[in-house]
């Protein structure tokens, strides 16, 4: 069966134009932003949004300003083909994919900066990320004025950085978090896997099986610095390395939790390199 093209828009001004006519008509709308490289985890995104929404728009735009210079801006996987016949396949009504110039034009002189949940784990392996992705996740809510947009809990500090900044900047728009889809192994969907060697996506495994022994000896009462300390040696043994963080903390505000058994909303932090790519993932307890 041939898939209708799906629409896209590549200004501001054409974006603001398809949601006000939908608004105008009564119509509900959420936006998926995406990085594109589109896989089934956001597929589910859109699945989500269509739920709760009568029309879905989904960005593409690989945000330069969430990249350090030494991180993989330009090697980041690029297909708009391939990722529109995905969106139009799960019923995606709108594609929104500006350029750098129109998401940044000459003289572009502001940032978005969160405090608190965005300083632990990716805060310190990555310092420059959550600007980045603050600065460009309220330019996209402001340009296309959604009532609802979904992210991936794959992304568990970036939902919550999100949620933060929707809140403090007073944006009119729900904030969801959306289960990781994972692969069959476990192992959390992402672009990134695709940098993956068939090897190097075995030795992967190791991963989710560290955060199922992670939560089940949470839940049996282990101390989390055990039980981070495991998950570390379990990982290296795997080989992984360097390890930027294994850390338990609470899901809530992030913060370090104390000694004794965890506390109901407990979450369990990993980001850890394997060969050239770097793999995150989160499991509540
Ligand atoms: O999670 C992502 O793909 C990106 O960080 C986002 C939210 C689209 C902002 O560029």
């Amino acid at each position: 069966m041939s898939q209708t093209a799906l629409p896209v828009v590549r200004t501001i001004a054409d974006l603001r134009a398809v949601v006000a006519a939908w608004k105008a008509a009564g119509e509900r709308v959420a936006l998926v932003p995406t990085m594109g490289a589109l896989h089934d985890g956001h597929m589910a995104l859109i699945a989500a949004a269509k739920a709760r929404a009568d029309r879905c728009v989904a960005s593409i735009f690989v945000n330069p300003a969430q990249f350090a210079p030494h991180e993989d801006f330009d090697a980041y996987p690029r297909g708009e083909d391939r990722d529109s016949a995905m969106l139009a396949a799960a019923g995606c009504d709108l594609l929104f994919a500006p350029n750098a110039r129109e998401m940044y034009p000459a003289g572009f002189s502001t940032a978005v900066s969160v405090g608190g949940v965005s300083q632990p784990l990716e805060g310190v392996s990555r310092p420059k990320f959550f600007g980045g992705v603050a600065t460009v996740v309220a330019k996209l809510l402001i340009q296309c004025g959604p009532d609802v947009a979904l992210f991936g809990e794959k992304d568990y500090q970036q939902l919550l950085v999100i949620k933060r900044m929707a809140l403090d900047l007073d944006l009119p728009v729900e904030i969801v978090g959306v289960p990781t889809a994972r692969d069959r192994d476990g192992l959390a969907l992402s672009s990134r896997n695709a940098y993956l060697t068939a090897e190097q996506r075995k030795a992967a495994s190791a991963l989710p099986a560290a955060m199922r022994y992670a939560v089940a000896a949470l839940q049996d009462g282990g101390e989390a610095i055990d039980v981070e300390g495991a998950v570390n040696a379990s990982l290296t043994g795997a080989g992984f390395g360097p390890i930027d963080y294994v850390e338990i903390r609470d899901g809530a505000t992030l913060d370090r939790l104390g000694p004794g058994p965890v506390r109901p909303g407990a979450r369990v932090f990993v980001a850890a390199w394997l060969g050239k790519t770097r793999l995150i993932d989160n499991w509540g307890v």
